[in-house]
C-alpha cells in the first residue's frame, strides 16, 4: 500500500510508538523527530490536558499533564520546524471535549466521503491498518481532538451491533491505540436497537428500554473504559426517535444519559431534525426555523450529561447561512457546535475551500462561550493523501487550532498549515494566499448572497438550479420573474424572530441585513438596489462571472508553484484545479442564465450571458 503523506506533521515518520501513554509517548515524539532539535525536557504528571513551555538555558522545557505535554511537545515542533519563535506560556485547550464525527459505514463507504474508503471498516467488520491507525491518532492529537466516533451518524446494519460483543472485543482494540494519543471513542447508537434485541418498543419511558440500555451502556464501558459518550440522530431524516413513541427530546436523551452517567459518559445529542417530506406547495412550513422550534422550549429539561449537537447554520452545512438561532438560545443547556470539514456542499474535495474564514464568519455573530464543545463532520479516509485533495487536509488542522482556541484564526492556521505542508518559503506563501481566498471564490460562483441549494440533488457537487425546487426536503428558493427568496422577516415566516437582539432587528430589515446574507433572509426583488448601487440582479452576474475568474487565479497560482513542491503534490493539485475550473464555468454560465431567462436582464457589461 502506498505511503500517505506526512501532511501536518512533516517532522515525524510514520511509526507504531513503544509508549504506552500519552506522557511516554510525548518523550517518544522528542527522540524520533526528524530535524535538530535543542534539549527538551518533557515534566508530564495527572490528567490534564494543559500544558506550558518555558525556554531553560540549554532549550525548553514542556511541563502538564499527560495529555498537555503531548500537545505541548507538538506545538513546540511545530514552531521549531517552520523556524518561528516558540509561543512561551501556559496554554489550556478552550473546549474539553473537541470532537469529529466519521460518518463511516461498516461496508467501508464514506457517507459524504471524498477521501477514499473508511479507515475503519470494510466488508461490515472492524478493519485497519496498524500503522496508519497510529499515524491518524498522531495527527489528531497535533491538531488536539480529543474524541472520535468511527461510524455513521445514520447508523446502519451492522454498526447498531457495534455495542454488543459482537464488535465490542475489535473496537476495545482501536481505542487502546487512540487512547496512548489523547483521543476517547464515542459510538454512534441507533436509538431503536431495544426493539432487534427483544423488545417491542424503544419508548423511552418504558422502564424495560430504559433497562435495556443499561445493561448494555454496561457491557460497552466493560470493554472501554473511558468511552467519551454516546451520538444519537434520532427523529431525523427517517431514523427513529422519542416522537415515534409520542415523547419528547428530553424524555428521549435524558433515559441514555442515566444509562452512561455511572460511567461518567455523554450523550451527545444532534438537533437536525426537520420536516423532510414537505410539500413544496407549503409556504407555511419554514426549514431553517426547525431545530429552534424542535427545542428551544426544552430549555433546562435536559441532565447534566447532555449535549445538544446543533449544525453551525439551520439548514445544513450550506456555502453561507445565518448562524443557526438555537445556538444562542437554551442558556441551562450543553450545547456542542457542529461544523463540517466533509465538502459536501463546498466543493467535494476537488475545488479548494478552506474553512476557517468561514467560522470567523460564524465566531464573529455567535460568541465562543455559547457552547461547551465542538465537533466537525470528518473529511478523511484512506486516500493517499488522507482528505482526497492535500489541501483540504488543512480543514483538519484548521478545525483543531479552533477548538483548541476557541478561535478560528484563519490567517495564523492558513500561514502555519501551509508553511508546515510546503518547506519552500515562497509556496507556502502562495498556498496561504490561495487558502484564504478559495471559500471566497466558491461562494461567488456557488451561491449568491446565502441563497444555497442549487446543486445536484443527491450528490450535492455542481449547479442544479432548480434541482430541489420542487422536492420534499424544504431547500426553495421560489425564483420567478421579478424576486427571489424566502422572507423570514415578520412579514414572512418570522425566522428572525429566533434571533436575540440585535441580530434580530439587524435581520429582520432588508435595509440593515449583512448583504452577504440577504437571499437567507429576505425575498428579494432583481432591481432591489444594493448598498453599492448595483441591482441584486446586475451582482448576481458580477459575482458569478468574479466567482469563475477567481477559480482560475488559484490555477494559475497553482501552475506557478511547478518545481517548487513535490511533483506528486504538484500533480494531483492540479488535476483538482482542471475540474474545479469546469466547474466554476458551469456554475457562472448555468445560474447567469438561469435569472437572464426569469428577468430578460441582460448584464450591463455586456459579457456573454447564454440564452
Ligand atoms: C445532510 C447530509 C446527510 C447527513 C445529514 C446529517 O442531510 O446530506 O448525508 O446524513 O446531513 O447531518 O445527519
Amino acid at each position: 500500500m502506498e505511503q500517505k503523506i506526512r501532511g501536518f506533521i512533516p517532522y515525524l515518520p510514520f511509526f507504531i510508538p513503544e509508549a504506552k501513554n500519552s506522557a511516554e509517548l510525548a518523550g517518544e515524539i522528542l527522540d524520533r523527530a526528524e530535524m535538530a532539535l535543542p534539549e527538551v525536557k518533557v515534566l508530564a504528571g495527572g490528567a490534564g490536558e494543559g500544558y506550558s513551555i518555558r525556554s531553560t538555558a540549554g532549550g525548553y522545557t514542556v511541563s502538564g499533564g499527560d495529555t498537555g505535554v503531548l500537545y505541548g511537545v507538538h506545538a513546540l515542533l511545530r514552531s521549531l520546524y517552520v523556524k518561528e519563535p516558540v509561543r512561551e506560556g501556559e496554554a489550556v485547550p478552550y473546549y474539553p471535549l473537541r470532537m469529529l464525527n466519521h460518518w463511516d459505514n461498516m461496508d467501508g463507504s464514506v457517507e459524504r466521503g471524498y477521501a477514499g474508503l473508511s479507515l475503519f471498516f470494510r466488508n461490515d467488520r472492524i478493519t485497519w491498518n496498524e500503522t496508519d491507525m497510529h499515524r491518524y491518532g498522531m495527527m489528531l492529537s497535533s491538531t488536539g481532538i480529543n474524541a472520535v466516533c468511527l461510524n455513521n451518524v445514520n447508523v446502519h446494519f451492522p454498526a447498531d451491533r457495534l455495542i454488543t460483543e459482537d464488535f465490542l472485543p475489535e473496537l476495545k482494540k482501536i481505542a487502546d491505540i487512540l487512547r496512548i494519543y489523547g483521543v476517547k471513542l464515542i459510538i454512534s447508537i441507533d436509538f431503536s436497537m431495544p426493539t432487534r434485541n427483544g423488545l417491542d418498543t424503544a419508548d423511552p419511558l418504558d422502564e424495560r428500554v430504559a433497562r435495556w440500555w443499561e445493561k448494555q451502556t454496561a457491557l460497552v464501558y466493560s470493554y472501554i473504559p473511558d468511552l467519551a459518550g454516546y451520538l444519537v440522530k434520532a427523529d431525523s431524516e427517517h431514523r427513529a426517535g422519542p416522537y415515534t413513541y409520542g415523547r419528547n427530546h428530553a424524555e428521549g436523551a435524558n433515559m441514555l444519559a442515566k444509562a452512561l452517567k455511572p460511567f461518567g459518559g455523554k450523550l451527545i445529542w444532534r438537533c437536525f431534525v426537520y420536516d423532510c417530506g414537505q410539500d413544496w406547495r407549503n409556504h407555511e412550513i419554514d426549514r431553517p426555523k426547525a431545530a429552534y422550534d424542535n427545542y428551544a422550549w426544552l430549555d433546562g429539561q435536559f441532565d447534566d450529561n447532555v449535549i445538544l449537537q446543533i449544525k453551525n447554520g439551520p439548514y445544513d452545512f450550506q456555502v453561507r447561512e445565518g448562524v443557526s438561532p438555537l445556538l444562542f438560545a437554551m442558556p441551562s443547556t450543553q450545547k456542542a457546535l457542529e461544523v463540517q470539514l466533509a465538502q459536501e456542499y463546498t466543493g467535494h474535495q476537488i475545488d479548494l475551500f478552506f474553512m476557517a474564514p468561514q467560522w470567523q464568519d460564524i465566531y464573529d455573530v455567535m460568541p465562543k462561550d455559547k457552547v461547551q464543545a465542538i465537533c466537525a463532520v470528518a473529511n478523511v479516509g484512506d486516500s493517499v493523501n488522507w482528505a482526497g485533495h492535500d489541501l483540504a487536509l488543512l480543514n483538519l488542522y484548521a478545525f483543531g487550532s479552533l477548538a483548541m482556541t476557541g478561535e478560528p484564526r484563519a490567517e495564523e492556521t492558513a500561514a502555519a498549515g501551509a508553511k508546515l505542508m510546503f518547506e519552500d518559503r515562497e509556496a507556502a506563501e502562495t498556498v496561504k494566499d490561495m487558502l484564504l481566498r478559495s471559500c471566497r471564490v466558491y461562494e461567488d460562483y456557488a451561491s449568491p448572497f446565502g441563497l444555497g441549494w442549487m446543486v445536484t440533488p443527491g450528490l450535492h457537487y455542481g449547479v442544479s438550479c432548480e434541482g430541489y425546487e420542487y422536492d420534499v426536503w424544504g431547500t426553495y428558493h421560489r425564483a420567478n420573474f421579478e424576486a427571489v427568496g424566502i422572507e423570514r422577516g415578520p412579514g414572512g415566516t418570522d425566522m428572525t424572530s429566533q434571533y436575540p437582539e440585535p441580530l434580530r432587528s439587524l435581520y429582520a430589515d432588508i435595509d440593515t441585513c449583512p448583504e452577504e446574507l440577504l437571499l437567507f433572509f429576505h425575498r428579494v426583488r432583481y432591481d432591489h438596489v444594493m448598498k453599492d448601487g448595483r441591482t441584486l440582479l446586475q451582482r448576481i452576474y458580477d459575482n458569478h462571472f468574479r466567482g469563475y475568474e477567481g477559480a482560475k487565479e488559484l490555477q494559475a497560482r497553482w501552475l506557478s508553484l511547478e518545481g517548487r513542491i513535490a511533483e506528486d503534490v504538484f500533480l494531483r493539485i492540479r488535476d483538482k484545479f482542471e475540474l474545479q475550473v469546469a466547474n466554476a464555468r458551469r456554475w457562472c454560465d448555468t445560474v447567469n442564465t438561469y435569472f437572464y431567462r426569469h428577468t430578460g436582464i441582460p448584464d450591463e457589461q455586456g459579457r456573454k450571458i447564454w440564452d
